[in-house]
């Protein structure tokens, strides 16, 4: 089959990349033209662990290829997927929906069909309609079915989570669209293919209730570990204790920093807000999105603790920036907030990351780069690992207990063990564990 992906990032990217292997022939379109040039010229926009391989092997039989020109990758298609960004709307939380908007009406300029057009993009409870309802208005006589076809990729493992779904969710209501989709998949029947086939508007709640439900047991477990600080409990041994009983799954409960990362934030809050306008506010999401948002920057108090009450003039070494390991994404991070809220109490950070330092350049003010862990933790008055990134989980720690000026570890990932910390004679505190 022919596909037309219109977004090259993160999802449209990838997605492109493995329907290429399965077989199909696709075009990746994205507007920006310095990401267009580099992917012809084989350097990737992101960091994905084995995605360059996958594209050039692709590329190299031509089943992808890339381009600026939507009409390329239209002439033939049977199906347009839409993977653009669907960022939080400045003000009100809501999804910012004009990327979908602009690719629907740009695919109905160009194309009278028979095409299937697919939302991969995360959107609310009825995009599709509207999607549809764009598609009919520019073209009456246009052939297209509109469907729903979320992605549940993770960064940093985002090949093997496409190549390997848990399942694949497709809300289409047309027969035609859903043979479609059935064949674009199908190269995933060896294993019989996890499809789903629901309603459109169910297939777009799916998404938003899947994310919302692990951003719960995320912040579940934070408050978890806040309580364990508190009376002098272990929140790994709890989490382990939950998390071995099979209807609650030991995944998803690692206390941390709170979560991060260009999907979780953005679509809590967008759920709460459709939920809110239907009128049936989800209390728990909200509460989640709320007590998330604080604690991100409320980690900085962990760091001033640690630090004797005060980080004023004190150098902190940060270890790793990212909102998780084997990504080069800094979407709302939770270093972001932890770093300005301990620049805003005098401190100077230094920070390392193996991937996300080009990024975070454009993100924070006043922080000075590395070139690897053991450099930015010379001469530092402490050390907070941020991102459980492998290279930060197995350091020599003598040889940083010797870098530091003082032996103080804050670490939000719980990577190291507490008695062997104090043990070599580090100040050294972790999430949830005394
Ligand atoms: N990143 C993830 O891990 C992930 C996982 C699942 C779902 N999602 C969802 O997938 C969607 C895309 O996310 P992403 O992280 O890949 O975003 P991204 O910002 O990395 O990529 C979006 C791309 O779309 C391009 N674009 C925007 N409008 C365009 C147009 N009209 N024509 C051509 N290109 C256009 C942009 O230039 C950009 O390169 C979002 O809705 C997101 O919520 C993301």
């Amino acid at each position: 089959m022919r596909i037309a992906m219109i977004g090259s990032g993160y999802v449209g990217l990838v997605s492109g990349a493995c329907f290429a292997d399965f077989g199909h022939v696709v075009t990746c379109v994205d507007k920006d033209a310095s990401k267009i040039e580099a992917l012809k010229a084989g350097v990737m926009p992101i960091y994905e662990p084995g995605l360059e391989d996958l594209v050039a092997n692709n590329v190299a039989e031509q089943r992808l290829s890339f381009t600026t020109d939507l009409a390329e990758g239209l002439d033939g298609a049977d199906a347009v997927f839409i993977a653009v960004g669907t960022p939080s709307r400045r003000g009100d939380g809501h999804a910012d929906l004009s990327y979908v908007y602009a690719a629907a009406r740009e695919i109905a300029e160009l194309s009278a069909g028979p095409l299937v057009v697919v939302t991969k993009s995360t959107v609310p409870v009825g995009t599709g309609d509207e999607v549809e309802r764009i598609l009919r208005e520019a073209r009456p006589d246009g052939q297209y079915a509109v469907v729903s076809n979320p992605e549940f990729l993770r960064e940093g493992a985002a090949i093997s989570d496409f190549k390997r779904p848990d399942r694949i969710v497709v809300g289409a209501e047309d027969p035609r669209a859903r043979e479609v989709m059935s064949e674009l998949y199908r190269p995933l029947s060896l294993n019989t293919p996890p499809l789903m086939f629901t309603g459109r508007r169910t297939s777009e709640l799916i998404k938003y209730a899947a994310n919302a439900f692990l951003a719960v047991k995320i912040t579940f477990i934070n408050e978890i570990a806040d309580l364990c600080e508190a009376v002098g409990a272990d929140v790994q041994e709890v989490a382990r204790g939950i998390g071995s009983d099979n209807r609650i799954g030991p995944k998803f409960l690692h206390a941390g920093p709170g979560y991060g990362g260009s999907c979780f934030p953005k679509d809590t809050t967008a759920l709460a807000k459709t939920a809110q306008d239907c009128g049936v506010p989800l209390r728990i999401v909200e509460t989640v999105a709320a007590v998330n948002d604080t604690r991100k920057r409320g980690m900085a108090r962990k760091v001033v603790a640690a630090c004797g009450g005060s980080v004023r003039g004190k150098t902190i070494a940060v270890l790793g920036l990212t909102f998780k390991p084997n990504t080069d994404d800094m979407r709302d991070a939770p270093s972001l907030a932890l770093i300005t809220a301990l620049q805003d109490q005098g401190a100077k950070i230094r920070a390392y990351d193996p991937e996300g330092m080009e990024a975070a350049r454009k993100m924070l003010t006043d922080v000075s780069y590395a070139p690897n862990s053991y450099d930015c933790v010379e001469g530092a008055d402490a050390l907070v690992l941020v991102t459980e990134w492998d290279a930060f989980r197995a350091l020599d720690l003598g040889r940083v207990k010797r870098l530091l000026k003082e032996p103080v570890v804050v670490d939000l990932r719980n990577v190291y063990r507490p008695d062997d910390m104090k043990k070599r004679g580090f100040t050294y505190v972790g999430v949830g564990r005394s």
